[in-house]
């Protein structure tokens, strides 16, 4: 797959579902059924003060699955051409972000949690972290 022919129409959101019952919710996420790559690490935001922008980097391969464990938050996706945001606000929605694109995130609530399921184990150098780099690599 050439992977800068991603766009932002290529991410979507998708519902994990969610068990419920009297006592509350349940949403599982599992490598070969309801998401669309296999997990091989997770991490999350948290105690992000008012006003703070996150992200502001590309991928060359990393996939990601966004969820709003707790609070809102937007995503801004941008491959170059086109931008998208998304609001996340329930911890049942993933926003699937494919590789190659350009991302932020802003407008968390307060005490909010951005739970990221990635594909790959953490990797300097699978980021492009210079907005006129992304844009070149976009251009290649
Ligand atoms: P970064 O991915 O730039 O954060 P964000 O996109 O949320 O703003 O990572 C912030 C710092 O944390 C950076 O120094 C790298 C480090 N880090 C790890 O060591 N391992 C990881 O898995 C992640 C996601 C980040």
């Amino acid at each position: 797959m050439k992977l800068i022919n991603n766009t932002v129409f290529d991410c979507s959101i998708i519902d994990v579902s969610k068990i419920h019952n009297e006592a509350g919710n349940i949403t599982v996420v599992e490598n070969g059924y309801n998401i669309p790559f296999e997990v091989k690490r997770v991490y999350y935001l948290y105690d992000i003060p008012g006003g703070e922008v996150r992200g502001g980097h590309a991928h060359y391969e990393l996939q990601q699955f966004i969820i709003a464990a707790s609070g809102s938050f937007d995503v801004i996706l941008d491959d170059g051409k086109n931008k998208k945001r998304v609001t996340l606000n329930r911890p049942n929605l993933a926003l699937h972000i494919v590789p190659g694109l350009w991302r932020e995130l802003d407008n968390f609530s307060s005490g909010s949690i951005c739970l990221v399921l990635a594909s790959h184990q953490y990797d300097e150098g699978d980021y492009i972290r210079e907005y006129t780099k992304f844009k070149q690599y976009r251009n290649e």
